[in-house]
């Protein structure tokens, strides 16, 4: 498996994976307008040459938003997950001014959480019923990067 930089041409498989994973889907067109966007990195983990997940995120100044991750559902638990957020700690790694990452999870979405605090990520705050739909908690978690040392 490879991870590398999302191109214009993934859109649409990015937009599948996302609709079978995530509560809330992008549209194909918003998709397609954030690829461009030269503040967001995109990334994509290739099997076989077959886009099995993708990670999005937004550099901010000294932080970066982890936006969403996701992983074809039959292709969970080898290893993708983690290698999507390997690759973008890297590229964080070569951006002085980046202090952290940060990132927004439902409380009882259980692999996420477990991916992000083996990966690192602690607990900033957590905020109770924060999710309409189901009244569930969000935690906010960051990375700190260490470049300030
Ligand atoms: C979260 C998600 C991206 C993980 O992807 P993945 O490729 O299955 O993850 P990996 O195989 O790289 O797992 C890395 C680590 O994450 C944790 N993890 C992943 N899935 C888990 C699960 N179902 N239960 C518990 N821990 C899990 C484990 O610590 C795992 O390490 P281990 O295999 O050594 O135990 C995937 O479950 C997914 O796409 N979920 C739906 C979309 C989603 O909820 N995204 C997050 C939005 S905030």
């Amino acid at each position: 498996m490879i991870v590398r930089e999302a191109k214009k041409a993934d859109a649409k498989i990015i937009h599948r994976i996302h609709e079978r994973s995530l509560p809330s889907p992008w549209s194909l067109d918003s998709i397609r307008d954030w690829l461009s966007e030269p503040s967001w990195l995109w990334l994509v983990a290739v099997q076989d040459e077959r886009i099995i997940g993708f990670l999005s995120s937004r550099f901010l100044g000294d932080t970066v938003e982890l936006l969403n991750i996701a992983v074809l559902e039959e292709a969970r638990r080898f290893g993708a997950g983690q290698a999507l957020i390997d690759a973008l700690v890297a590229r964080v790694a070569q951006e002085p001014e980046v202090e952290q990452i940060i990132l927004e999870v439902r409380y009882g979405n259980e692999a996420a959480r477990a991916l992000y605090v083996k990966s690192g990520f602690r607990l900033v705050r957590a905020q109770p019923g924060y999710y309409p739909d189901t009244g569930e908690a969000m935690w906010q978690m960051a990375l700190e990067c260490g470049h300030s040392a």
